[in-house]
């Protein structure tokens, strides 16, 4: 199933219509992030594709005072909401000192090594091509640093794997490519950060809740509860699909892994 890619254009135009009504999704994933970044007070952290924040502000009370947590995007109006909530909290709130700069994770604008933690919360698979994007986080993490991703996990079956792409690419156009465990663990490994633990989330969804998040169009949606019924006797998907009532209810497997970057 080869299937054109979506740009950075793309990304920056799904993510800007988007803004507005983005929810970040997961706090048990969100404290698992915290629980990895292990940060102490005085350290510097970078939040990868920060969107709204999320990642960024949880990460905020961890460096104290002295330190420093740093949230970069590539879309605008993403960034935006970040600066409203941070406007928003009380006036000596962790949440006033996180720094909110674009930029693309291909190009940081950051120096060798800055780093103690770089994290990235549901965002690799938006990047157009994951290694470099990754490549840049171990770039500005410094030796000994952390790098904590949090995605949602394929299967390991090449076929189911190549479905549910297929499915999250109908439901939301900006998706480029999700990644299995092992693939997720082998892309670290190879830009020097490998893999020292990890943790798995089961969430449960139906169809239309899913499409709902991410502005799908309804001629997509249809296809998607096609393919989707179409998988409800040998789960072609991964996904799981159980029929509930006009809808379906899906499992995706999400995943939280740290890798140490090597010194
Ligand atoms: C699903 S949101 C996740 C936001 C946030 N990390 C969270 O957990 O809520 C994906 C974000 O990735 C950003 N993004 C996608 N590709 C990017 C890139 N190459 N560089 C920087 N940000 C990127 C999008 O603009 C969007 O804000």
């Amino acid at each position: 199933m080869s299937e054109p890619r979506p740009s950075s254009q793309d990304v920056q135009q799904h993510f800007t219509a988007r803004a507005a009504t983005y929810q970040g999704a997961g706090d048990e994933t969100l404290a698992a992030m915290v629980e990895f970044a292990a940060l102490a007070p005085e350290m510097v952290a970078l939040d990868v594709a920060t969107g709204t924040g999320a990642v960024a502000f949880e990460l905020a009370p961890g460096v104290g005072q002295q330190g420093r947590v740093v949230g970069v995007d590539l879309t605008m109006a993403m960034l935006q909401r970040a600066a409203e909530r941070r406007r928003a909290s009380a006036a000596h709130a962790p949440e006033r000192r996180v720094q909110l700069a674009s930029a693309d994770t291909t190009r940081l604008p950051f120096r060798d090594a800055s780093f103690a933690v770089v994290a990235c919360r549901f965002s690799v698979h938006h990047f157009t091509d994951a290694v470099p994007g990754l490549a840049e986080m171990a770039r500005v993490l410094r030796p000994g640093g952390r790098l904590v991703i949090g995605e949602f996990c394929l299967p390991e079956d090449p076929d189911q794997a190549a479905r549910f792409n297929h499915l999250e690419r109908l439901r939301n156009p900006s998706h480029v490519e999700a990644f299995s465990e092992s693939r997720l663990r082998a892309l670290m490994a190879d830009v020097g950060c490998p893999v020292r633990a990890v943790r798995h989330f089961t969430r449960q969804m139906t169809a239309s809740s899913w499409a709902s998040t991410a502005n799908t169009s309804p001629e997509d949606e249809a296809e998607i509860r096609r393919l989707l019924r179409a998988s409800l006797d040998d789960d072609q998907t991964g996904l799981a699909p159980v029929r509930d009532g006009d809808d379906i209810r899906l499992t995706r497997q999400d995943i939280i892994l740290w890798g140490q970057r090597a010194g």
